[in-house]
């Protein structure tokens, strides 16, 4: 009988064990996340997530380190309505463009200046993790 119950307590101890550490990384990933970039997180779940990852090519490309790649102005501007970018020449908007099969990326006039700036805080702040 001993012999038994020591594996199942030791299996059990394990899982538990797991649990509580995976719990605990959760609260720490959020801890480091500032105001701003939490406000960002939310706009993102809404309005980006179904195109894009931040690790991964889904329809668009992935965002981690996408400042390294462009400058804000550049990012809020194509945010905003990437096909006026394109319209207006600009070679890293037609590079990406045609990168993607000419995929059109929905033009987001609504969002304010403020709260793309949120998202990209986001984008940056979850990237560096
Ligand atoms: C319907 C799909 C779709 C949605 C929703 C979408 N995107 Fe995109 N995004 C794309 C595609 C496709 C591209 C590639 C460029 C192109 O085809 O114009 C792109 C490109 C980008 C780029 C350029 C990336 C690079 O590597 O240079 C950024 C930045 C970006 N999107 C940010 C956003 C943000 C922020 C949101 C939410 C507010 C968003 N996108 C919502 C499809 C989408």
């Amino acid at each position: 009988m001993k012999y038994i119950l020591l594996p199942i307590f030791c299996m059990i101890c394990l899982a538990c064990e797991t649990q509580t550490r995976s719990t605990q990384r959760e609260s720490a990933s959020q801890a480091t996340l500032s105001q701003k970039a939490l406000q960002g997180k939310q706009l993102f779940t809404e309005h980006c997530i179904a195109c894009h990852q931040l690790e991964q090519r889904l329809v668009g490309p992935a965002l981690k380190g996408v400042q390294q790649r462009h400058d804000t102005a550049w990012l809020i501007a194509f945010i905003q309505n990437s096909q006026k970018k394109i319209e207006a020449g600009d070679e890293k908007a037609i590079a990406i463009y045609e990168e993607y099969d000419k995929l059109v990326m929905p033009s987001f006039e609504y969002l304010t200046e403020e709260e793309i700036q949120a998202i990209l805080t986001y984008i940056d702040e979850a990237s560096g993790e």
